[in-house]
C-alpha cells in the first residue's frame, strides 16, 4: 500500500490521476494540496473536493489550497483551451459538503511527512511551488519522505511550452530547481514517456461497456472531460479521438515503479535565462563535481499496461 500525498493543479489529466488514486486498492490518499496552473489553486481544490465525492469514498480526504503564483510571483492565465474554464473540461460535478482544510499547504506537507515517519510518497502533477515552500521551512524534508514522483520535464524530446521546457517545470522553474537539488528520492515522469502513452476513444468505449455500476458516475465524468481534452489534442496536435497521458502515468508509476525503465541523472533546472526557462540541465560527467543525489528519470514505459491498469479500477 502506497500512502500518497498528491499535489495537483487539478486539470483534466490531474483529475483522472486523482480518481485513479482514490479508487486503487494499492493507494491510500493521505491528502491533496493544490497549486496554480491548469486553474487557480482555489478552483483546483474545489475540483478535488467534487472528485472525492464523485469517487464514492466513504472517508474524508483533506484538501489544502496552496500557491496561487510562482516563487517569483508569476502566474500566466489558466489554459482554458486545454482544460476548460473550470479546469475539468467544463464538466459540472456536484458540490461537495466538505471544505478545504485551513492549513498552509507547505505546513500540511511537512506535517504529513513527520506523521508518516518515512512512509509518505509525494506525487506532484503541477508546479513544484508548494514543495519548494515546504523545503524552505524544513530542509530535512527530502529524507523524511519515501519517494517523490513528479510529472514534469523533458529530456530527449521537445517541450510543450517552449522548445526546451515542459509546463509544470517552466511554470515555476525556480521552485523546480530547488526541488531537483534537494536530495529527494525523486522519480521524474516527463514528456519523454507521457507523450508516447495514449488513451483512445476505443479505450473509452470499452471503459463504458465494462465499468461497474458503482463506478459509472466516475466513468461518465471521465468520458465528458476526455472528450474536451481530445478536442484540444485534435486542434493542437492533429490527433483524432485520442490524447496523451501525463498525470495519470505519474500516479501509476508511483504505485508500481516496474511500469517504467529509468536513467539516473544529476540535474538542475534553468530559471534565470528567459529563453531556456524550465530547461532541465543534466551533468553527465563521470566524476561529477556536483554534490547532488541522482534522480530517476523515466525513459521508457509499458504504455499498454499502464492504460489498461488505469481503467481497471473502474471495472
Ligand atoms: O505538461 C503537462 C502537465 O501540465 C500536466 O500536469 C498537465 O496537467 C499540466 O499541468
Ligand atoms: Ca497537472
Amino acid at each position: 500500500m502506497q500512502r500518497i500525498l498528491i499535489d495537483a493543479d487539478t486539470g483534466i489529466d490531474d483529475s483522472i490521476a486523482i480518481l485513479y488514486a482514490l479508487k486503487s486498492k494499492k493507494i491510500l490518499v493521505e491528502g491533496i494540496t493544490t497549486c496554480f496552473g491548469n486553474s487557480g489553486a482555489a478552483q483546483s481544490a474545489d475540483n478535488c473536493l467534487r472528485l472525492i465525492q464523485l469517487s464514492g469514498l466513504s472517508r474524508e480526504v483533506p484538501v489544502v489550497i496552496g500557491a496561487e503564483c510562482s516563487l517569483d510571483g508569476e502566474y500566466a492565465s489558466a489554459p482554458a483551451h486545454i482544460h476548460g474554464e473550470n479546469g475539468i473540461g467544463n464538466v459540472i460535478l456536484s458540490e461537495s459538503s466538505q471544505t478545504p482544510l485551513k492549513e498552509d499547504a507547505a505546513d500540511f506537507i511537512i506535517r504529513k511527512a513527520n506523521e508518516l515517519e518515512g512512509d509518505l510518497v509525494i506525487v506532484t502533477t503541477g508546479r513544484l511551488t508548494n514543495l519548494a515552500r515546504a523545503l524552505e521551512k524544513d530542509p530535512k524534508l527530502p529524507r523524511k519522505v519515501k519517494k517523490l514522483v513528479t510529472m514534469g520535464g523533458c529530456l530527449q524530446v521537445p517541450g510543450n511550452v517552449s522548445p526546451f521546457a515542459e509546463a509544470n517545470i517552466a511554470g515555476d522553474a525556480r521552485a523546480a530547481n530547488q526541488v531537483f537539488c534537494a536530495g529527494f528520492h525523486m522519480v521524474l515522469v516527463g514528456l519523454d514517456v507521457t507523450m508516447k502513452t495514449f488513451i483512445t476513444s476505443h479505450d473509452l468505449e470499452n471503459l463504458e461497456r465494462y465499468c461497474s455500476a458503482e463506478s459509472r458516475p466516475c466513468v461518465e465524468y471521465i468520458r465528458k472531460a476526455l472528450n474536451f481534452y481530445f478536442e484540444f489534442h485534435r486542434q493542437s496536435e492533429g490527433m483524432m479521438g485520442r490524447c496523451v497521458v501525463h498525470d495519470p502515468l505519474a500516479m501509476l508509476i508511483a504505485e508500481d515503479g516496474t511500469l517504467g525503465e529509468y536513467a539516473m541523472i544529476r540535474a538542475c533546472v534553468e530559471y534565470e535565462a528567459l529563453a531556456y526557462k524550465g530547461m532541465i540541465v543534466t551533468d553527465h560527467r563521470f566524476n561529477s563535481e556536483m554534490e547532488q543525489d541522482e534522480i530517476a528519470a523515466c525513459i521508457r514505459v509499458d504504455s499498454d499496461k499502464a492504460v489498461r491498469r488505469l481503467f481497471s479500477v473502474f471495472q
